[in-house]
């Protein structure tokens, strides 16, 4: 096994592992080390079934199926199809809008993901070769370790309320998961954490879930939020995915956050299969 940083704020491409096959422990503590190291991880060019992409999450901790149980795979309750596929009804095959807004996934449940693993079946791709529907991370460790002074101060101690689908709704666009948002209730979380492995500290809000800073007055909490969502964007702490078919991206959520490009539309196909792995309740750095 070989792994190649990305050269970027973060990323890296592990080369030389099979993930049709079940992992010895020397791999898969590797394979867990670049995860904690690079924070997202692809290895291309896999053709994996169902069963060996919930084999690999199973290996990393408890799967978490609790909030898209509508958008899961007809046969395996613990995968969520990402698609912008439409059946011969004209429904959508799987969640449609995934990250329009910059997110951690589940950050708006007690225990957002540890880790998310997302395979593709299906790139966008444009006639002249063109690939669309890249996915960004930023690096929230990264992110805030940049932040002037006197920000942090700022931040010191705070928490903030999360909401699912917040940015969604308020932007006109909540329509897909108005059933989830149903069921859920806002949380709340520090807004800095400590990353329960390598003890980094962590930027926590973002743009599509993060609803207020608490005890603070609402234009101060809207304006101190605005710079945040914005400064986790900057180029030097993003990393940007170039999917392939094949590819199975496997990122931590707690020191990144992501967003898609939606860039591309039908008759260009995007189908990806997504399992998340529960993590802890965060805790304050
Ligand atoms: C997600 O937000 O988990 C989906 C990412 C993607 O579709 O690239």
């Amino acid at each position: 096994m070989e792994v190649i940083p990305s050269g970027g704020a973060h990323g890296a491409e592990i080369k030389g592992v099979d993930l049709r096959q079940p992992l010895d422990d020397a791999t898969f503590d590797a394979v867990l080390d670049a995860f904690h190291t690079h924070s997202v991880v692809v290895f291309r060019n896999q053709d994996i079934t169902e069963e060996d992409h919930i084999r690999l999450s199973a290996r990393i901790g408890e799967i978490d199926n609790d909030v898209y149980s509508h958008f899961a795979h007809p046969n395996h309750g613990e995968i969520v199809i990402i698609s912008n596929i439409l059946d011969d009804d004209g429904n959508p095959i799987g969640i449609s809008d995934a990250g329009k807004f910059w997110h951690t996934d589940l950050a708006y449940t007690n225990t957002p993901s540890r880790a998310s693993l997302l395979y593709s079946f299906e790139v966008p791709v444009t006639d002249d070769g063109n690939v669309l529907g890249d996915t960004l991370f930023s690096n929230t460790a990264a992110a805030y370790e940049a932040l002037p002074d006197d920000i942090k101060e700022q931040i010191e101690g705070k928490s903030i309320i999360n909401r699912h689908a917040y940015a969604y709704f308020k932007s006109g666009q909540g329509e897909q998961f108005k059933k989830s948002a149903d069921a859920l209730d806002d949380v709340e979380h520090p807004l800095v954490i400590k990353h329960p492995f390598t003890g980094r500290k962590i930027l926590f809000c973002n743009e599509a879930m993060t609803v207020c800073i608490n005890d603070m007055a609402e234009n101060e909490s809207n304006q101190l939020l605005g710079f945040l969502v914005e400064w986790v964007k900057k180029a030097d702490f993003v990393y940007r995915h170039k999917w392939q078919a094949g590819d199975l991206l496997m990122w931590d959520n707690f020191p990144t956050q992501h967003f898609v490009e939606h860039n591309f539309k039908l008759p260009l196909r995007r189908r990806m299969q997504r399992i998340t792995v529960r993590g802890t309740v965060p805790e304050a750095a």
